[in-house]
């Protein structure tokens, strides 16, 4: 029985405009069958537009895939949330493991980010996880806590009620190596205890994604785990019946 109630598809540096109608007709379609789960699409920036003008239907909303931590001004290159939030964008994902190495993006400017989204009203999908080489020698723990600290330092509770955080192993991100559902849980129930410890009854309610892999055919088993409340989806995010299809696992 799932325990899920988001899932958010990472299109990455994927599709276009044919896609954005073709996939929001898919989930118009399906819609019935997962209903009362949050779905979250985030193409990327160039498609956004698109992609809002054809959500005309309820339980899937927009997301964007990175803001910039500045409100405005003299930032070349870079999108601001308000700007986001023009097009009906209401997640937001910030600190992906890609953006972290290929940007160079710091849990400092994670933070400022967060900061700024969830002043704004809008939801961050903070995005935490450790490399393969971290996990072998132990150290998976100690890594995740000091992106949660410093991610998210600084947010008071009523910010961290605007926070989703995804738990994403470098190691499983598009590798067809999904993490097991028990060490998913292992990882996320931590995570949890550490939300609670330091943020109480809010941190208790912060919706938790597992990502890395996830497909049709192991999204019900990830789903059923206790502490994993829906997915961060990528490759199988881009393939509607598929999307779909976790989507349902998730119900
Ligand atoms: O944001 C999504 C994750 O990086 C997972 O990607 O499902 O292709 O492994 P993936």
């Amino acid at each position: 029985m799932s325990n899920a109630s988001l899932v958010i598809a990472n299109w990455k540096m994927n599709g276009n405009r044919a896609l954005t109608r073709e996939m929001s007709e898919i989930l118009r379609d399906n819609q019935a069958d997962f209903k009362g789960v949050k779905v979250v699409v985030c193409p990327p920036y160039t498609l956004l537009a698109d992609m809002a003008g054809h959500i005309y239907y309820d339980e899937i909303a927009l997301g964007a895939q990175n803001v910039s931590q500045h409100e405005n001004g003299a930032h070349t290159g870079e999108i601001s949330v308000a700007m986001l939030q023009e097009l009906g964008v209401e997640y937001i994902l910030l600190g992906h493991s890609e953006r972290r190495a290929e940007q160079q993006e710091s849990n400092d400017s994670i933070a400022a980010k967060a900061a700024a989204v969830t002043q704004a009203g809008l939801t961050a999908v903070v995005c935490v996880g450790e490399d393969k080489s971290q996990r072998e020698a132990d150290k998976t723990w100690s890594v995740i806590q000091a992106q949660l600290e410093q991610s998210l330092a600084g947010l008071s509770a009523k910010q961290m009620a605007r926070v989703v955080v995804a738990y994403e192993p470098i190691w499983a991100i598009g590798t067809g190596e999904t993490a097991s559902p028990a060490q998913a849980q292992e990882v996320h129930a931590k995570i949890r205890g550490w939300l609670v410890e330091n943020y109480q009854q809010v941190g208790a309610r912060v919706p938790l994604l597992y990502g890395g892999s996830v497909k049709a055919n192991n999204a019900e088993s990830l789903f059923s785990e206790a502490d994993i409340d829906g997915g961060l989806i990528g490759g199988a995010s881009l393939k509607g019946e598929e999307f779909s299809a976790i989507c349902r696992a998730a119900k």
